[in-house]
C-alpha cells in the first residue's frame, strides 16, 4: 500500500485515522483525503498534517457519489489501497431526512466499488468502515459476533448494512481485496457536538439542559477512537481478505452513567464552576423511534487472530476526551457558532 484513499477524513474517526497513520505508524506512502466537506466534515480536524508530512499527504474536496471526479482521483494519485470511512453517521438525522444516507452511504460506496473494480490490477485493499448497529438491538444478554445476522433498525444504519453487503459481493463475484470492520460508539476529540459525549460535555460545560432520551438505559458499548484506528491498520495490514471483524473494547454503559459520569468529572475539574452539581442539568426527553436498546460488541476474532487490543478504559478515555474539549475551545466556538462553514466556502467555495 503505497498510495491510500481515504474518504471521509475530515470527519472524527476519518481525521483521527489519518493523523495515527501519518503521525504514529511507519506507513511510508501518500494518503489522499477526499472528503465532501458536509457539515460533519472540517479541515480543521487536520490543521498542521499538511506541514508534518512532507508531502505524503493531499486533501480533495470531492463527493463519493462522482463517478468522473472520483475516477480522475483514482488515476491523479494511483490510488492502491482505500479505506472507506466516508458516510453519513448520525442516526436521528437518518431519522428526519434519510435521502443523503442512501445517497452517500449506499450509492457512493456502489461508485467505490465500481472503481475499485475497474482498477483491480493495482488494488491491494479495500477496507470498508461499518458499524455495530448493522445487527440491530440485542437483549439483556449476549454479544454481537461476526456471524449474527443483520437486522438494521434506523434508516442509517439499513444503509450501511447495504454498503456492508455490496462490498462483501463484490469479494465474493469479483474477488476485490475487501475487509469489513464493524464498530462499536467511538468518542474522543475531533468528534462532532451532534453525538451524546461531545454534546453532553459540552452543554454540561456551558451549564445548558443535557437530553437524555427514554429511560436512559440504553446501552452502548463504547471505544475510544485511537483504539479503533490501531484496530482498523491492523485490518488492512493483517486481515484475510474477504472477511469481517468485529471491533469493540468490553465497555458497556448505560446512556444515564456516561452522562452522569461527564457531570462527576467536569464538577472534580470545577471548571466554568457553580457550587451545584452538574447532574442536576439531566433532563429526560422523547425517547428516539425505532431507539435501539443494548449494543454490546465481541471482538474475539480480531484480538486472537491479529492480536489486537484497546489501550484505552473508559474512564481514562473519558477524562482524556473531556480534558481536549475543555482545551480546544477555538476549536469548538467555531464548530458551534458554524465558522467553519464560513470558513470551507471562502476556501473551497
Ligand atoms: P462523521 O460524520 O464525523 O464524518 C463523516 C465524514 O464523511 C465527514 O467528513 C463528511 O464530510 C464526509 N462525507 C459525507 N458524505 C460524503 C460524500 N458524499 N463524499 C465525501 N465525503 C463525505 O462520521 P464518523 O463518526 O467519523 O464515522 C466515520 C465512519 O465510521 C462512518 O462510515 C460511520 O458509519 C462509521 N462508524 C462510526 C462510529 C461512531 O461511533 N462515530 C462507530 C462505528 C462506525
Ligand atoms: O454503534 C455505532 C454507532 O454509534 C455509529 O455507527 C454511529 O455513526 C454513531 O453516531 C453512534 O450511534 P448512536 O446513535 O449510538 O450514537 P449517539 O451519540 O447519537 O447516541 C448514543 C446514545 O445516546 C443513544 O442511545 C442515543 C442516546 N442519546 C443521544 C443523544 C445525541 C441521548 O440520550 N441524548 C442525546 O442527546
Amino acid at each position: 500500500m503505497k498510495n491510500m484513499l481515504v474518504t471521509g477524513g475530515c470527519g472524527f474517526i476519518g481525521s483521527n485515522f489519518i493523523r495515527y497513520l501519518l503521525e504514529e505508524t511507519n506507513y511510508p506512502g501518500r494518503v489522499a483525503n477526499v472528503d465532501q466537506l458536509t457539515y460533519a466534515g472540517n479541515p480543521e480536524n487536520l490543521s498542521g498534517i499538511e506541514k508534518g508530512s512532507s508531502g505524503r499527504y493531499v486533501f480533495i474536496k470531492a463527493d463519493i457519489c462522482d463517478q468522473e471526479i472520483m475516477a480522475q482521483i483514482f488515476d491523479d494519485y494511483e490510488i492502491d489501497s482505500i479505506c472507506h470511512f466516508a458516510a453519513e453517521s448520525h442516526v436521528d438525522r437518518s431519522i428526519v431526512s434519510p435521502d443523503a444516507f442512501i445517497q452517500t452511504n449506499i450509492v457512493g460506496t456502489f461508485n467505490l466499488l465500481e472503481l475499485a473494480r475497474t482498477h483491480q490490477e493495482r488494488l491491494q485493499r479495500f477496507h470498508h468502515i461499518s458499524t455495530d448497529e448493522v445487527f440491530g438491538s440485542l437483549g439483556k444478554e449476549g454479544f454481537f459476533t461476526e456471524e449474527t445476522r443483520y437486522q438494521p433498525n434506523s434508516p442509517y444504519s439499513a444503509s450501511k448494512a447495504g454498503s456492508d453487503h455490496l462490498v462483501r459481493a463484490y469479494h465474493q463475484t469479483y474477488g476485490l481485496p475487501i475487509t469489513i470492520s464493524n464498530c462499536s460508539n467511538n468518542y474522543g476529540p475531533y468528534q462532532f457536538p451532534e453525538k451524546l459525549i461531545p454534546l453532553v460535555i459540552l452543554n454540561a460545560f456551558e451549564g445548558k439542559p443535557l437530553p437524555v432520551y427514554g429511560d436512559g438505559r440504553h446501552v452502548r458499548d463504547w471505544l475510544y477512537v485511537r483504539d479503533h484506528c490501531t484496530g482498523i491498520w491492523t485490518i488492512m495490514r493483517h486481515g484475510k481478505r474477504g472477511e469481517t471483524y468485529n471491533i469493540g473494547g468490553n465497555n458497556e454503559m448505560e446512556n444515564i452513567t456516561v452522562v452522569e459520569m461527564i457531570c462527576d468529572i467536569l464538577d472534580e475539574l470545577h471548571t466554568g464552576a457553580e457550587n451545584r452539581s452538574r447532574r442536576e442539568l439531566i433532563t429526560f426527553v422523547k425517547d428516539r423511534p425505532g431507539h435501539d436498546r443494548r449494543y454490546a460488541i465481541d471482538s474475539t476474532k480480531l484480538r486472537q487472530e491479529l492480536s489486537w487490543r484497546p489501550e484505552e478504559s473508559f474512564e481514562s478515555g473519558l477524562r482524556k476526551t473531556i480534558e481536549w474539549y475543555l482545551g480546544h475551545q477555538a476549536w469548538v466556538d467555531r464548530v458551534k457558532s458554524g465558522e467553519y462553514q464560513s470558513w470551507i466556502k471562502e476556501h473551497y467555495g
